[in-house]
This record gives C-alpha cells, sequence and structure tokens, in this order.
C-alpha cells in the first residue's frame, strides 16, 4: 500500500484524491492545501483523511510515501524537491516545471535517492490514445505525415501561465509519446488580449522524417472543440475527444503518387476505402496512472511519463515562449 500526501485541493486535485482513494493499492494519507475551505472540503468528502495548511508538515510525515504536487506551476519545482529531499516519491502536474532547468535538477535529485518520478500526463492513460499508440506502433497508419491539433474553449483562465503552458502540455504529451524521433525546432505565434498572458496561440514542431506537428490553443473560444487529426501514409485519423461514440474513426484515405520521368509526369491516384472507429476503452484515465505510479514504485521500474517525459514537453513550451516573443522566428531545440 502506497501512502500518498496530496498538496492542492482546487480544481484537479480532487480527482486526483478520489482515484487514490478508489485504488486497493494507494491511500491518501495527508491532504494539504494553504486555503482552509479547500481542506474543509476535503474533511467534508473523506473525514478519515488528514489535512493540513503547511505543506512542510505533509512533505515531512513518516506515513507518507509519496507526495502528490497538484498545484499552480510555479509552485511545483520547490514542493518536488522538498519531498525528494525528504525521500518521498513524486507524482507531479503537468507541466512538470516552469522551466527546463529545474526539471534537470529535479531528475538528478530523483536519481540521486533513488526515487521516483512521474508527470501527470493524463491523456496518455486515455482509451483513445492508447488506441492511438496501438495503430501508429503496429503499423495500420503507416509512416506518420503529421499531428494536427484543435485544443480551444472559453476559459479557464489561469492566472500564472499563458494558454501555451496551459493546453499545450496536452498535445505535446502525446506527440512525445506517438512519434518516433526527437522534435527539431518549434515555430509559435500568440497574442495577449486581457491578462497579460497569451491567450491565443499556434504551435508548429518539427520532427524528423517530415513529420509536422500543429496546436491550435486559444481560451477565447466560444466553443469547446478537442479535435485530432493524425494522417499516415497508409491510414488518418481523426478523433473528436468530446463525443461518447466512436472518438476514434480512421479513414482508409489517402494520396498515392507514382512517377514517370520529370515533374510533369507524376500520376496522382486519391484513395477513398473505409471508414471504421474501433472500440475505445471508457476506464478514468487517471485511475490507469494512478495505479500505474504505484506499480512503478512496488516494482522499481521508470514510469515512461517521468521526469525525462515531462522535461521534453518543458523544452518544447521553452522553445514556442521564445519563439512566441519573436513573433514567429524558427527555435531550434
Ligand atoms: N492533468 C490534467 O488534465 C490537469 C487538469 C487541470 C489542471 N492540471 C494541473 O494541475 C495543477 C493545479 O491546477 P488547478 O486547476 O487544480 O489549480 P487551482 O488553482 O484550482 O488549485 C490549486 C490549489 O493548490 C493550492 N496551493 C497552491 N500553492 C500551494 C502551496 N504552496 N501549498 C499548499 N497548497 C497550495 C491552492 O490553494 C489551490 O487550492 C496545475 O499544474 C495544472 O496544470 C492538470
Amino acid at each position: 500500500m502506497i501512502r500518498v500526501g496530496v498538496i492542492g485541493y482546487g480544481y484537479w486535485g480532487p480527482n486526483i484524491v478520489r482515484n487514490l482513494q478508489g485504488l486497493e493499492s494507494t491511500r491518501v494519507e495527508m491532504v494539504c492545501d494553504s486555503n482552509a475551505s479547500a481542506l474543509a472540503r476535503v474533511r467534508k468528502a473523506y473525514p478519515g483523511i488528514k489535512t493540513v495548511t503547511d505543506s512542510r508538515e505533509l512533505i515531512a510525515s513518516p506515513d507518507v510515501d509519496a507526495v502528490a504536487v497538484i498545484t499552480p506551476v510555479w509552485t511545483h519545482y520547490e514542493l518536488a524537491k522538498a519531498a525528494l529531499e525528504n525521500g518521498k516519491h513524486v507524482f507531479i502536474e503537468k507541466p512538470f516545471t516552469s522551466n527546463s532547468d529545474q526539471a534537470r535538477e529535479l531528475i538528478d535529485l530523483a536519481e540521486r535517492k533513488r526515487l521516483k518520478i512521474m508527470v501527470d500526463h493524463t491523456f496518455l492513460f486515455t482509451g483513445a490514445v492508447r488506441k492511438i499508440k496501438e495503430l501508429v506502433d503496429s503499423g495500420s497508419l503507416g509512416d506518420l505525415y503529421y499531428y494536427d491539433s484543435l485544443r480551444v474553449n472559453l476559459g479557464l483562465f489561469q492566472h500564472d501561465v499563458s494558454v501555451i503552458w496551459d493546453l499545450a502540455p496536452h498535445d505535446l504529451s502525446i506527440m512525445d509519446y506517438l512519434i518516433k524521433g526527437e522534435p527539431e525546432a518549434v515555430v509559435a505565434t500568440g497574442e495577449r488580449h486581457l491578462n497579460g498572458v497569451e491567450d491565443v496561440a499556434y504551435m508548429t514542431v518539427y520532427f524528423p522524417n517530415n513529420v509536422i506537428a500543429h496546436i491550435n490553443v486559444n481560451w477565447l473560444s466560444p466553443v469547446k472543440i478537442r479535435t485530432t487529426l493524425i494522417g499516415g501514409q497508409k491510414k488518418m485519423v481523426v478523433w473528436n475527444d468530446l463525443v461518447a461514440d466512436e472518438k476514434i474513426r480512421v479513414y482508409d484515405r489517402g494520396v498515392n503518387i507514382s512517377s514517370g520521368e520529370g515533374i510533369r509526369n507524376l500520376l496522382v491516384s486519391y484513395r477513398s476505402g473505409d471508414m471504421w472507429a474501433p472500440r475505445v476503452e471508457n476506464l478514468e484515465a487517471l485511475q490507469i496512472e494512478l495505479k500505474y505510479f504505484a506499480e512503478c514504485i512496488v516494482k522499481n521500474e521508470t514510469p515512461f511519463n517521468d521526469g525525462l517525459a515531462g522535461l521534453r514537453v518543458v523544452d518544447m513550451l521553452e522553445a514556442a515562449e521564445s519563439s512566441i516573443q519573436k513573433r514567429g522566428e524558427l527555435v531550434r531545440l
């Protein structure tokens, strides 16, 4: 049984606590939030869980094996560092840290202390992404051409980070999981309209072998859209995360080019075959992820969404931020 102390019980924290409490392999020992009314909500829902306002008390507790950091990104580094220094494994929200130096330091510290870091890249544990991963790895889609995501809605405005740091980590972690090869360069543009951070942004990531990814993130959209196209040489996927059925549709469509001699003799043919919707598992992603966290600790295995995976996402976010400041200049990774 892994005994977890959870820091942060705002919007996302209750999902973490509920899932940890529902698993056989984990138990929430303590919840910390600097806001007393958040703790009142904990006590109402879980009278048996100890609540504290000072994170140092939770982090130093001998009754806690692992600390879940579910607070805003600017607090991640300090809290995770203190947890690791106190010999606790760390489950930490995305984005891992505010910059890549902090991420590297935490990775080194965890390695020296032989502790696990898992970064909450929740989408990697959804039925949809696991199915897409299966399609990519089995070769059904063929060589990948592009990943194109539209992730827009009205709000929830964050005070400390831009829309890129808030929403793009989802796509960046999915791309990191699906696309082979390290990203080579980033181009991003964005604009601020309301509170001094970008609320609309467009990001392009170049991968080896002509794979290109584009992410459109926006807090000022009148409607919520979560649609991703993944194009392969053999098949193409449309993933609409907002529908209950047929979240994933696989299209046997594409373009074949055969050449005679010279560009004028290119023969283009279009393939327009069947569409099918594979079954997508409907289990809650966080439940699978937190169970995997406990397993990695017990079996002493490195999770695939470890600190390094978190760092790769932070590297792309930093590059995007720097490109935005230069109005869309190419930034190499
Ligand atoms: N994986 C996902 O899909 C997902 C979804 C939403 C949010 N998140 C991430 O979760 C994190 C928290 O986001 P949120 O929307 O829940 O934020 P939030 O502001 O709603 O909640 C954060 C809570 O942490 C508390 N807190 C802040 N600093 C603290 C400290 N030093 N000690 C104790 N308590 C402290 C605040 O009082 C607040 O209750 C962010 O990193 C965000 O990116 C992830």
